[in-house]
């Protein structure tokens, strides 16, 4: 079974997939983390993330993995768990630019079918109820306001040790927005056929709560 959480940056679907993928015994791939492993290799091998002929180049060396378990994913690049550091602004500034790409979307795309099969696996990013599994088993949208997911934001890179103000944030969410609702391909939409969760005024138990609910009683 798959169940496909999309949304935009920060409106709460990481959080909450992982802990539904954790009640319900269901492996958790956070798609999100495969495109900034692969902008922090373009960063690192020194190239320009905006130049689609250098980043398909070094596509085929690139050694991207995903550890997936029940409620856990890591991302691994040349075998060293990148989770955290993909998280940096040096990788989030340059990841939408990346991700637009078609060579790369095919490559993760691949990658993202493969590690699921035969699994029941929560599948969370920004075109999984619509490119990747268009015919999950349930699909959620997510959506918030710019303020309740900058504040969400502030509060993860605090975690990391970064400091942004809320402003800051609102700017880089809704760069990122257009980036990723605009592009050609796999731009972020909700399904026709997906649910859409305003998380703006839930807590983070009733998100799960709504998920878990509708997946146990269906
Ligand atoms: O955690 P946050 O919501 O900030 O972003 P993310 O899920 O880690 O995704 C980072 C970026 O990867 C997004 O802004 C998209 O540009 C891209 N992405 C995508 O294009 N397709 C996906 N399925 C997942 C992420």
């Amino acid at each position: 079974m798959i169940i496909a959480i999309d949304g935009p940056a920060a409106s709460g679907k990481s959080t909450t997939a992982k802990k539904v993928a954790e009640m319900l015994n269901f492996i958790y791939v956070d798609t999100g983390s495969m495109y900034r492993a692969v902008t922090l290799a373009v960063l690192n091998a020194g190239m320009d993330p905006n130049v689609e002929s250098d980043v398909k180049g070094i596509l085929p060396n690139l050694a991207i993995s995903v550890e997936v378990s029940e409620g856990g994913s890591k991302t691994l690049l040349d075998g060293n768990d990148v989770s955290e550091e993909t998280r940096r602004t040096g990788v989030t500034n340059h990841v939408s630019a990346v991700s637009a790409m078609p060579s790369v979307r095919e490559e993760m795309v691949a990658m993202q079918r493969r590690i699921t099969v035969g699994k029941d696996a929560v599948v969370e990013g920004r075109d999984i109820g619509t490119v990747v599994f268009p015919k999950a088993d349930f699909k959620f949208y997510f959506t918030a306001s710019h303020t309740a997911r900058a504040e969400r934001r502030r509060l993860d890179l605090k975690k990391l040790g970064i400091e942004h103000s809320t402003e800051e944030i609102i700017e880089d969410l809704k760069r990122r927005d257009d980036i990723d609702s605009g592009r050609i391909h796999s731009p972020l939409t909700r399904a026709d056929d997906a649910i859409t969760v305003d998380t703006t005024n839930l807590t983070f138990d009733e998100q799960v709560a709504f998920i878990v609910n509708r997946v146990r009683n269906s």
